[in-house]
């Protein structure tokens, strides 16, 4: 095929991760990619690594947290490929704390990346997507069936995103554009080197901070496949993995119909599980100023 023929896939958050292992399931499928995150660095040497493949892939290093980066990662995508067939929502970061003292420049920080840029990057991409009847994959998260209040604010963008998604899919039906929304269960990647900085060396297993125990983890590779098949065949959730999703979903049900369960149930824990202080060492550790890459 020739590469001019190829569909378009635009994804965000592809510096590392599930991110990343998805470009390489999509290079692997044929389709052009339009790789975006603020390392560009890694997403140079990803795209070197994918060219050989006989794709075109173009790295477009941007910060959601700039207001102009949508209409520039959109525009630069279009101007190079002529066009988008896939938006896939993936950029986004775990923000550990707790919420009545945290730093409200952190706070804003996490919605502009993990809610905002989703839907400016959609707004920016739709009229192009409606032209090519295209796909657009939103990433929530398993987090937003229970609330975390270690991760409250986090949980808020996803739960607004899978919102956003549903109202967004309804709307763009007609004009035959599929929006998909992606809700994982804890995958191993940086993600948790973020969180893990916060929990206790050497201490007990906090469920509400710590890498999450190897039976609950799904495999990053398994989880790119499961999203790189819903270019072709878009679902409306995807739930991966799906045995560990639904626990928390039926956890989240129950919850909804007595609530005070639910009030006692998650405050005993938050109330146990952070007797260490990982949380007040997560605001101590301003933590998206650490947390930032260097490499
Ligand atoms: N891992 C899990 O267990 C899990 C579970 C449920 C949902 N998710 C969701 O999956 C997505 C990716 O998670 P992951 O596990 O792959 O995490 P990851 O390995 O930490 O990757 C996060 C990606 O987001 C990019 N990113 C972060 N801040 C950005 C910014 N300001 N501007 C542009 N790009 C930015 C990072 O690139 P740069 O640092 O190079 O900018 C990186 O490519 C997130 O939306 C997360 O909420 C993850």
């Amino acid at each position: 095929m020739n590469s001019t023929d190829r569909k378009v896939v635009l994804i965000t958050g592809a510096s590392a991760g599930i991110g990343a292992a998805l470009a390489r399931e999509v290079a692997r499928q044929g389709r052009n990619l339009a790789l975006t995150a603020r390392r560009g660095d890694r997403l140079e040497s990803l795209a070197r690594e994918l060219r050989p493949l006989g794709i075109d892939v173009l790295a477009v290093p941007a910060d959601l947290e700039d207001q102009k980066a949508p209409e520039a990662i959109v525009g630069r995508t279009v101007e190079h490929f002529g066009g988008i067939d896939v938006l896939i929502n993936y950029a986004g970061f775990g923000l550990p704390m707790v919420f009545a003292e945290a730093d409200p420049l952190d706070l804003r920080r996490q919605l502009e990346v993990n809610f905002v840029a989703p839907l400016l990057l959609a707004r920016e991409a739709i009229p192009h997507l409606i032209a090519r009847k295209g796909t657009i994959i939103n990433i929530g998260s398993a987090i937003t069936s229970v609330a975390n209040s270690a991760l409250g604010a986090y949980g808020a963008t996803k739960a607004g995103l899978a919102y956003w998604n549903d109202a967004l899919r309804r709307e763009l039906r007609h004009r035959g554009v599929k929006v998909c929304l992606v809700e994982p269960g804890p995958v191993k990647t940086e993600f948790f080197d973020a969180l893990m900085t916060f929990a206790p060396a050497g201490g007990q297993y906090n469920p509400l901070l710590d890498a999450p125990l190897p039976w609950m983890t799904a495999d990053v590779t398994d989880v790119a496949c499961r999203i790189a098949r819903l270019i072709d065949r878009p679902v409306r959730r995807l739930s991966v993995r799906r045995r560990v999703v639904w626990p928390f979903r039926m956890m989240g049900g129950l919850f909804r119909v007595w609530p005070w369960l639910g009030d006692v149930a998650l405050s005993s824990v938050i109330y146990h599980f952070d007797r260490a202080g990982d949380l007040k060492r997560a605001r101590n550790a301003r933590s998206l100023g650490d947390a930032r890459p260097t490499d």
